[in-house]
């Protein structure tokens, strides 16, 4: 798909569409088109007691009256303008390209001079609508047979998007189109099935689409990880036939001596339990349970893609959690690199044992100002938060409350949890300094944070537990059902805030 931004657009083929506001306040574009037509809008809108211009309605006219080369018009609600920001800009956008996906239109042009009363300047919300748009054409369908994918439905050969502010809206673009990429990386990384995405093949095809874009790449193995001591991280890969792999990415977009940012992320390929097997209904979801290493790619593609002007350590644990003669066991002790020895209850509270030695890794080896994990650590999470949000821990108001900020932003919102020592005790233990788990059904993804925090030192640090997020069983306006990348937006957005 061409994505194109111009002054005044005469669409000579295709869809048109127009912005109408809540209340059905017709945008100039849709105006014009109205009278183009001889009213055709009006009355549609007249009749449409199901449209009235709110935020994700759409209404479809076929052949336009008076506009030969027009296929349909869409009439796209944006609602509220006084309330529309950017993510309602690439919420529009994307709810655009469901339409227009549906109608398998071949070209499309959006009039998108949005109504009187709107506090965002037109290039951004051009250039924000063109965003989601090309947000909501991502189709994973690489193990389609070739009759499948003929009928796949496909974005458009072009998109226009006309805007009284096309320069601005080329530059603004530029990055975001940067930044759907990396959520494409992600998206890609998230879908794919376990007997084919493990951490040889993961490192494989992360080098392969980082190549060239001046991310500085090293990865650790087995024998590496048991020399520096990582105890945790190994126990839960030694029941896999694959053997686990940390992957470091460098992108050193800020001054030289600065310290980095750094993203860490859990990547466990199949998530079986171990020995303490989950059950069989919904295994195939634990796929995706390398959602945070698949974010960290994607956001360092974003970045490099984007030339973020700072510098950022990107490191993901890349293990498969199975059941075997050599599994680890409910009991067992292990020694982490921090030194502090885990035991382990339950051999499916994995991710944290991960991010333990990974954490630690980081912390010493980078000293980084800030640390953020994201993780699809606990299945507490989506009892708490459903698929909305995802949950926010972090040891640093300033940092959290940056994050939170970002969230919102982006769409991609966060609510924060609270740690406390209290919850920090639930993971003493009578034969080493922790269990790997707290009391059952009792605070799961605190617990689960607490855990974490005990590998992080006095660095700020802040943990996302996006197990309700990184899978959408539905359509979502920017995000078609199946792996989301949610984190991919809203970190850029976050590390862009240290760009100066
Ligand atoms: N990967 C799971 C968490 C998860 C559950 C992610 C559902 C996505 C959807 C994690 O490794 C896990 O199994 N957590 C356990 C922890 C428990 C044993 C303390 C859980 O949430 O049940
Ligand atoms: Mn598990
Ligand atoms: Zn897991």
């Amino acid at each position: 798909m061409k994505i194109s931004f111009a002054e005044v657009a005469e669409p000579k083929a295709g869809v048109l569409a127009v912005l109408v506001a809540e209340g059905g306040t017709l945008s100039g574009g849709a105006q014009s088109i109205d009278a183009a037509t001889g009213g055709q809008i009006a009355r549609a809108l007249e009749n449409g007691a199901s449209f009235s211009g709110k935020a994700g309605q759409t209404l479809v006219l076929a052949a336009p009256h008076d506009l030969p080369a027009v296929s349909h018009v869409v009439l796209l609600g944006v609602g509220k303008v006084a309330k529309i920001d950017s993510a309602a800009a690439a919420d529009a956008g994307g709810t655009l390209m469901a339409v227009l996906l549906g109608l398998k239109a071949k070209a499309a042009t959006v009039l998108a001079g949005l109504p009187e009363g709107s506090k965002l300047e037109p290039g951004v919300f051009a250039a924000q609508l063109a965003y989601g748009a090309l947000l909501r054409s991502y189709a994973f369908d690489n193990y389609k047979s070739k009759a499948k994918k003929a009928d796949a439905a496909v974005p458009p050969a072009s998109l226009v998007v006309a805007t009284e502010g096309p320069k601005h809206a080329r530059k603004q673009f530029q990055s975001l189109e940067a930044v759907a990429e990396g959520v494409f990386l992600t998206r890609d990384l998230v879908w794919q099935p376990p007997n084919l995405l493990y951490p040889e093949t993961f490192v494989a095809q992360v080098t392969k689409e980082l190549e060239e874009t001046g991310i500085e790449i090293e990865v650790l193995d087995a024998k590496k990880m048991k020399k520096l001591g990582m105890g945790a991280l190994l126990g839960v890969a030694q029941g896999s036939a694959f053997p686990p792999a940390i992957m470091i990415m460098r992108w050193n977009g800020g001054k030289k001596d600065e310290a980095p940012l750094a993203v860490i992320g859990k990547g466990v390929t199949f998530d079986s339990g171990g020995l303490s097997l989950k059950p069989a209904a919904s295994m195939e979801d634990m796929k995706w349970d390398m959602g945070g290493a698949g974010v960290v790619s994607g956001l360092m593609k974003a970045l490099a893609g984007r030339k973020a002007k700072v510098n950022v350590i990107g490191a993901i644990g890349l293990v498969e959690n199975m059941p075997d003669g050599n599994a680890q066991r409910p009991g067992d002790v292990v020694t982490s690199m921090s030194g502090q020895t885990i035991e382990v209850l339950n051999t499916d509270a994995e991710g944290r044992l991960v991010l333990a030695d990974v954490l630690w890794y980081v912390k010493e080896t980078y000293k980084p100002t800030h640390m953020v994990d994201l993780a699809t650590l606990t299945g507490a999470i989506i009892v708490g938060l459903g698929h909305e949000y995802a949950g926010l821990f972090s040891n640093d108001d300033k940092l959290a409350k940056a994050l939170e900020v970002s969230g919102k932003a982006t769409g991609e919102k966060l609510w924060r949890f609270p740690l406390d020592d209290a919850y920090d005790r639930m993971l003493d233990c009578d034969i080493a300094d922790m269990k790997n788990i707290g009391p059952r059904g009792e605070a799961g993804s605190i617990t689960a944070a607490q855990f974490l925090k005990r590998f992080v030192g006095e660095t700020k640090w802040a943990h996302l537990d996006i197990a309700g997020t990184t899978w959408s069983g539905k359509d979502k306006p920017t995000v078609p059902k199946g792996g989301t990348a949610f984190g991919v937006r809203l970190l850029d957005d976050w590390v862009a805030g240290f760009e100066v």
